[in-house]
């Protein structure tokens, strides 16, 4: 009767304990445990199973060495046997379950091993055809040929697992700010940045499927500002579609963005000391979760760098560029847009922290933007996040709340009949708001220092490449 109760509330770690204990004296079936639970020293003394991939094999005189990996945590289980239970199908990338007993390890750097009685190997893995090799260091652009096989390795293992809890922390991040979660639609008729850069839907079978022409998002912004006409503070997290024509270390045609909305901003400071605040409790909380993980890059970012607290005008920006002795590919006139280069190049002069660039001539931002009219320069209240390695990282405004300012910049577009639902917004119960939107691999870049941003998304998605 004890063994069904606790069976029921197996999710803790408690329980977990006492189960494995009764069914340790009971000698029954061993408990199955990840490897990370295994690692952790918890369940000396008890008989386990644990299942994963072999990720190096050695031979020694009457012993066997193997470590197991199952992807839960960086760490590998060494697992002893006697040589009598070597398997010629034992090779490096075979998937194997022990069975065994769990034991404190002679080696510091190792204080848990697993001695075995039994090797089942579930999954052969022929090691001339496999394309990592044992003890071998890839690199991230060699492994990057093999887009079903490279979370296999350690490098790509341990992105994943951090861009899955950087993941949880920015959900965690909105949900303790009082945000309220919106699914924007992947489908919509809109061409929010009006870049033109949309993938355009269309159905085998019946043309013209929707009644009108339909893409996938560029953004959810304009979804999130519906929305935050009801719940004052709303976010999205999903896939952006961008057909950019690019090759570049930093962009994607298939890229997640991170995007919110504040209603009753007065100032672009509400926005930025969101952005900021989403960053520092994103960057801490995957640096106190995964340290292990991360160790194995490059940070760019550390907890100690601040964001810039205060906003640098596009102004200051272009007098900063201008008197530099850089040699930039790109115009740096006021009216021209930032450049990569100049973002790069912008950043290392702040010191190498992300910097807040503020108030981009009017022209260069879509219709949504706010007019800075008091500016001597027509300018618009929007904002863009650069940050070391990358870039821009977020991009943000205020958007145009008054009615009168938004219709005349949407007809002189031709585009008042297009957005009359937009309009309406500003008819009814319109309040000052704005928003902002996160590339999240440009983030993961970031943090990790990582080069190339095909690196940081499990199946990039590029101009000329849509492998699997
Ligand atoms: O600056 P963007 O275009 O802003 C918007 O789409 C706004 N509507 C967002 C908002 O206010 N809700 O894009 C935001 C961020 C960029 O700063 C960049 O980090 C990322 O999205 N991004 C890309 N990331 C990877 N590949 C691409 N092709 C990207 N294009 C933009």
């Amino acid at each position: 009767a004890a063994v069904k109760t606790l069976s029921v509330a197996t999710t803790t770690s408690v329980s977990r304990g006492i189960l494995l204990s009764i069914r340790h004296y009971c000698k029954k079936t061993p408990a199955k445990l990840r490897v990370s639970e295994a690692v952790s020293g918890a369940d000396l003394g008890a008989k386990v199973k644990v299942q994963g991939w072999v990720r190096s094999v050695r031979a020694q005189k009457a012993n066997l060495f193997l470590h197991v990996n199952d992807g839960s945590s960086l760490l590998s289980l060494q697992v002893v046997a006697s040589s009598e239970l070597n398997d010629p199908l034992l090779t490096f990338g075979s998937a194997v379950e022990v069975t065994g007993t769990l034991r404190k390890s002679p080696h510091q750097n190792q204080p848990v091993e697993l001695e075995a009685q039994q090797i089942h190997v579930v999954g052969e893995c022929n090691p001339v055809d496999f394309p990592f090799k044992i003890k071998e260091r890839h690199g991230l652009e060699y492994i990057r040929q093999f887009p079903h096989l490279r979370c296999r390795t350690n490098a790509f293992s341990s992105l994943l697992r951090i861009r899955s809890e950087a993941a949880t922390a920015v959900h965690s991040y909105f949900k303790e700010n009082g945000f309220v979660q919106i699914h924007t639609p992947v489908i919509t008729s809109n061409d929010c940045e009006g870049a033109g850069e949309l993938f355009q839907v269309e159905n085998e079978e019946e043309e013209n499927f929707f009644s009108v022409p339909a893409f996938l998002t560029v953004s959810g912004q304009l979804h999130l500002e519906v929305m935050s006409g009801a719940f004052s503070r709303v976010y999205t997290f999903g896939p952006t579609f961008r057909a950019e024509n690019s090759q570049s270390r930093r962009h994607l045609a298939e890229f997640y963005m991170v995007e919110a909305e504040v209603s009753f901003t007065q100032s672009l400071e509400d926005l930025t000391k969101v952005m900021e605040d989403m960053f520092r409790s994103a960057t801490e909380h995957v640096l106190a979760h995964c340290a292990e993980d991360v160790d194995l890059f490059h940070k760019h970012v550390t907890p100690g760098h601040r964001v810039s607290p205060e906003g640098r005008l596009f102004n200051l920006a272009i007098d900063i560029l201008n008197r530099s002795s850089e040699k930039f590919a790109f115009p740096t006139d006021w009216g021209c847009d930032l450049q990569t280069e100049h973002e790069k190049y912008l950043v290392k002069h702040c010191g190498n922290i992300p910097v807040f660039v503020t108030d981009y001539p009017y022209d260069l931002k879509p219709f949504y933007a706010r007019d800075n009219q008091d500016h001597p320069e027509h300018t618009a209240a929007a904002v863009d996040l650069l940050v070391p390695g990358v870039g821009e990282l977020c991009g943000g405004s205020l958007r145009e709340e008054r009615l009168d300012l938004l219709r005349a910049r949407l007809e002189e577009a031709g585009l008042e009949d297009t957005y009359s639902w937009y309009l309406d917004l500003r008819r009814f119960g319109s309040v000052p708001h704005g928003g902002f939107g996160l590339g999240f691999e440009r983030y993961l870049q970031c943090i990790l220092g990582v080069d190339n941003i095909k690196d940081v998304i499990p199946f990039p998605r590029f101009s000329h490449s849509c492998l699997l």
